[in-house]
């Protein structure tokens, strides 16, 4: 039985996240100078550098989980979930992380649409390659598109993993390997388990 197979639950799901990291994480990361894991760990290595909380630093560790989406079951998209990465991530990681853990995942593309609609010297921090990307994610949002997302309780939390996001292309940086951050993804399952 190879981990793809494992049924995912609270026990299972952070070896089966180590795992996709492990055979997936040298996947390039769209024209950046950086790979995929690399990128996510940047996330978290800056997370828990500020002394944030463990779901934040799950966050930045998980906000592009969702180009990985074809690792999990097919019953974790059954739910009508498009294939936009920042959705589909959300939607996999529902079952086991908090609602502040899925809201800056399925939000960090949004955000980077907000702080170009709403901070002028934001657009200045974006990679070339995101640059590319927002045209394609619809531009900078418009006022009433940032009137709604303004409404997100977990606003300043979302923001914050954009940042995050944006400093972690750095191809010069070193980071801890997955298995350091495993504990603080555990944590954060187990407390949201034993609330549902
Ligand atoms: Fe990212």
């Amino acid at each position: 039985m190879t981990t793809k197979d494992l049924e995912l639950t609270s026990e299972t799901i952070v070896a089966f996240i180590g795992d996709i990291f492990n055979r997936r994480g040298a996947d390039s990361y769209l024209g950046e100078q950086v790979t995929m894991s690399q990128h996510m760990l940047q996330g978290a290595f800056f997370a828990e550098q500020s002394g944030a909380k463990d779901e934040l630093i799950a966050a930045a560790l998980l906000h592009d989980i969702g180009h990985y989406t074809n690792e999990f079951p097919e019953d974790a998209l059954e739910k009508g979930v498009n294939n936009y990465h920042d959705t589909a991530g959300a939607a996999v990681l529902a079952p086991f992380f908090p609602r502040v853990v899925t809201d800056c995942v399925r939000h960090h593309v949004g955000a980077k649409r907000y702080l170009c609609a709403t901070d002028p010297s934001y657009f200045a921090r974006l990679s070339e390659a995101s640059v590319h990307s927002l045209e394609l994610q619809g531009g900078p949002m418009s006022d009433t598109e940032v009137e709604v997302f303004r409404q997100n309780p977990n606003l300043d939390d979302i923001l914050q993993v954009r940042f995050w996001d944006e400093d972690g292309k750095d191809p010069s940086l070193e980071t801890p390997p997955f298995e350091h951050y495993a504990p603080v993804l555990q944590r954060v399952v187990d407390r949201f388990a034993i609330k549902t």
